[in-house]
């Protein structure tokens, strides 16, 4: 077999000879005597056309085949300059592999997003989804590539975990008790001593404190996985599993934490542009006509640096009639920070220095002793793209913080174990995978960027 991929990257190199090619119809069209066919093999996100005619001993049946049938086809390859379609198969064989039915639901007319995600297991041969999944694909690897080039070691933390790392109870529940019939003591409280672990656990929230023990180990290291969070909020940039990618640095602070994070989104960018170009193109042509330029911009611009201190300034002086009252303190909205990345700055913004408050116990303390030395990356269109901090490294202050958030102490003895063995200063970074798909891709819904998604209410396959 010959994949559409290799054709399309050198044409030339299989000009009038034989080949053999194997994929779904995506459309056909036939008259009395010759027909064309669109066959997608996977590879690439163009499709090959076909050309068949009357010499064929089936061609009757091909040209009744219903669209997404699989076949197999011998012919010789033709170069076409000038026309819309560099080349075209001239068809000398076609073997049925599969037959589809006339009701397979993804016909050639537009379907809505909210229609295709109904049909999670075919809508990834629709062009828009073989975009999407091919640029997930490639980004991932541009995430290795990044850190495996900078010799970052790749960590894989646990996915069920026995801590709650952002300390805020969003986790979902890990047990092999009978839900309805949980022994409780006699204070009414669940007795975990029966569970299969012997204590409560949870699927994880982020893979940071895990991550913290291996930078302490091997310097610099990173995560990518999948994490979960019961957080009921339905909006279009929230999932329930997600992945995240989460690099943790040590002999570093706040600001090297900041120049990692933008090296590492343009680096993406780049590779992206460079190795998906059919499918940006795709994107900036059908779903976000300015995604190009935007992507563009972001590679050459200097990301800005603000602290939460200025940017409620900001706000405050604004004419912009505001939803929520913006004041010191306050955990800024999502339409504030859309007003700070697009009206402002329309770049992105990395939004420093949170008060400690409104941020989890692991921050770094400023000298202020209000604010942490936390860092978000809010870009244009998506918002927080980017969670991070210097982590506090003096073992009395994280001890005094984590009392103060009212957490159990004996949950984290490892992670304050760090801070007494040698501990040194340290920062990481927490990128939400989806949203840098969605960012990539222009996709305005998290649930088009993930395979099957997993939202309220929303577990099918
Ligand atoms: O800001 P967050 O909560 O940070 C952490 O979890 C840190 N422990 C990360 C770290 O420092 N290692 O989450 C990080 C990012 C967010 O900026 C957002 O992009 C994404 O994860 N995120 C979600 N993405 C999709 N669905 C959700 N429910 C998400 N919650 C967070
Ligand atoms: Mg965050």
């Amino acid at each position: 077999n010959t994949l559409l991929k290799d054709i399309f990257a050198s044409p030339s190199d299989y000009s009038e000879k034989e080949i053999e090619v194997s994929g779904w119809i995506r459309t056909i069209r036939a008259s009395k005597n010759f027909g064309f066919i669109e066959l997608n093999d996977g590879t690439f996100f163009n499709s090959i056309q076909i050309v068949f005619e009357e010499n064929l001993s089936n061609f009757k049946e091909v040209a009744k085949y219903p669209i997404s049938t699989s076949i197999i086809v011998k012919g010789r390859l033709v170069l076409t300059p000038g026309s819309k379609q560099p080349f075209e198969l001239k068809a000398a064989e076609i073997v049925l592999e599969g037959l589809s039915l006339s009701s397979y639901p993804l016909q050639k007319k537009r379907h809505t997003f909210e229609y295709l995600r109904t049909i999670a297991h075919l809508r990834p041969r629709s062009n828009t989804f073989s975009a999407v999944f091919r640029v997930r694909s490639v980004a991932a690897h541009a995430i290795h590539s990044f850190f495996q080039d900078r010799r970052f070691v790749y960590t894989h933390t646990p996915i069920i975990t026995g801590s709650d790392c952002e300390g805020a109870g969003e986790m979902f529940r890990v047990t092999t008790q009978d839900l309805y019939n949980i022994p409780k003591d006699e204070n009414g409280k669940i007795d975990n001593s029966f569970d299969f672990f012997g204590k409560e656990t949870n699927l994880t929230v982020s893979g940071q404190l895990e991550a913290e023990t291996f930078a302490l180990a091997f310097r610099n290291v990173y995560t990518f996985g999948p994490t979960f969070r019961a957080e009921n909020s339905n909006t279009g940039r929230h999932a329930a599993e997600f992945w995240m990618v989460e690099p943790e640095i040590s002999f570093a602070d706040l600001n090297d934490d900041m120049d990692l994070a933008e090296d590492m989104i343009k680096y993406v960018i780049k590779y992206v542009m460079d190795k998906c170009p059919e499918e940006i193109n795709f994107f900036n042509a059908r779903i976000d006509k300015g995604l190009i330029e935007r992507l563009n911009n972001v590679i050459s611009s200097d990301f800005a640096r603000v602290t939460y201190t200025e940017a409620v300034e900001l706000l405050q002086k604004s004419d912009k009639k505001f939803e929520y009252p913006v004041f010191w303190g306050c955990d800024l909205q999502t339409e504030h920070e859309r007003y700070i990345t697009e009206e402002i700055y329309n770049k992105p913004v990395f939004l420093t220095d949170y008060p400690k408050e409104i941020k989890a116990f692991y921050m770094r303390v400023n000298d202020d002793n209000k604010t942490v030395a936390a860092m978000d990356m809010l870009v244009p269109g998506i918002g927080e793209l980017i969670g991070g901090s210097q982590r506090e490294e003096r073992l009395d202050v994280l001890e005094a913080r984590i009392e103060e958030m009212g957490l159990n102490k004996d949950d984290y003895w490892w992670y304050l174990d760090l801070r007494k063995f040698g501990g040194v200063h340290h920062a990481g970074f927490g990128l939400g995978f989806e949203r840098a798909i969605m960012y990539l891709t222009g996709m305005t819904n998290i649930r088009d960027v993930v395979p099957f998604p997993r939202t309220v209410k929303n577990a099918e396959f």
